[in-house]
């Protein structure tokens, strides 16, 4: 039996791909590419270029192997071009998700572990998080995650599907080897803009607002490895495996780091100097968000052996030196 990881050719589906063979798994890939790397994928993995609106190659894939349980990580994910473009993330997400859930009530597959996000709450009212709190996006990004979690939750009372749902808070880091990593055509995250600085690419880093409620006035959040984030995705098919019943679960590291403290941990990293600029706010930046991961640690056993967010740092470094173009160099 296979599994099969849709999105697999990006930053996040990446990994799982190396995780879930590294742990002895079969595993079949679909991605459109269209922000996805091929490059990224390991040569002796059986890929489908494909989009998971297309029902024709869903079933096919389904019929050509066979097929324990899908690993769902196709989705676009940049917030500001969400609120530019709501409608391109639910045709996209929304639409991706209602298409793959009727091809596996179709073809049999009772199984999936849905990428889901800390977006989904939008501004919390306290901190930690945790995954009874109220969800209330805001913005189309997170309230596409939050409807395809909704749609997932129907569908599995209606026809025995099992799902379990990670919320993912800030993802950070590199596969320990460097061969692979974050690269976005667009960049908007954190960690790589501070890293472009010592790459020579950008002359500082602008951080958004010193004005926020927190110990020295930057944004906070709680950031987690990607490879600590593929290991849940293997816990969670476990769980499914020993007969779990469907459950959301916060994967966080469980402590915020301002803005301030990551630049400092990656001058620690790189051993460079990175200037920073104090720029304005972004729009629709909540001050904090940390999750209280206690559900996935009691549940999936799911413990993060990155907490030192120079060691994560770190990690992503060793990607973007060797790198320094993404997947094009
Ligand atoms: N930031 C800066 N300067 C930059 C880039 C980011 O100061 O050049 C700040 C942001 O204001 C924010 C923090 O760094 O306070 C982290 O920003 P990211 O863009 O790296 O991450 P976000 O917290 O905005 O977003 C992440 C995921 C999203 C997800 C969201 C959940 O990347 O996919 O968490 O809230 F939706």
């Amino acid at each position: 039996m296979s599994v099969l990881i849709c999105g697999g050719a990006g930053y996040i589906g990446s990994h799982n791909i190396r995780a879930f063979t590294a742990h002895g798994e079969n595993v079949i890939v679909i991605d459109n590419l269209e922000t996805g790397h091929r490059e990224s994928i390991p040569e002796n993995i059986k890929f489908y270029q494909g989009d998971i609106r297309d029902s024709q190659i869903l079933d096919k894939i389904f019929t050509e192997n066979k097929i324990e349980a899908v690993i769902h990580f196709c989705a676009f994910s940049l917030v500001g071009e969400s609120v530019e473009q709501p409608l391109k993330y639910f045709n996209n997400n929304v639409g991706g998700m209602i298409s793959l859930l009727e091809a596996m009530q179709r073809n049999g597959i009772k199984k999936i572990i849905f990428s889901s996000t800390a977006a989904t709450y939008g501004e919390p009212k306290k901190i930690p998080i945790f995954e009874t709190d109220e969800t209330i996006p805001t913005n189309p990004y997170g309230e596409s995650k939050r409807i395809m979690e909704k749609i997932i939750y129907w569908v599995s009372r209606r026809y025995d599907i099992r799902y379990v749902s990670l919320r993912y808070f800030n993802v950070a880091g590199a596969w320990h080897d460097g061969s692979i990593g974050e690269d976005h055509i667009h960049e908007t995250h954190l960690i790589p803009l501070i890293l472009q600085v010592p790459l020579g690419k950008r002359e500082f880093v602008t951080i958004y607002g010193d004005d926020y409620p927190t110990k020295d006035g930057t944004c906070i959040r709680d950031y987690v490895h990607v490879e600590d984030l593929a290991e849940a995705h293997i816990l969670a098919l476990e769980y499914l495996r020993n007969g779990g019943e469907s459950q959301i679960f916060n994967l966080g590291s469980g402590d915020g780091y301002s803005v301030m403290e990551m630049i400092n941990a990656a001058r620690k990293a790189t051993g460079q100097n990175i200037p920073v600029k104090i720029g304005t706010r972004r729009e629709g930046d909540p001050a904090k968000l940390v999750a209280d991961s206690t559900k996935a640690h009691e549940i999936l056993k799911w413990y993060p052996k990155f907490t030192n967010m120079e060691e994560i740092i770190s990690s992503a470094w060793k990607w973007h030196q060797s790198h320094p173009n993404g997947y094009k160099s």
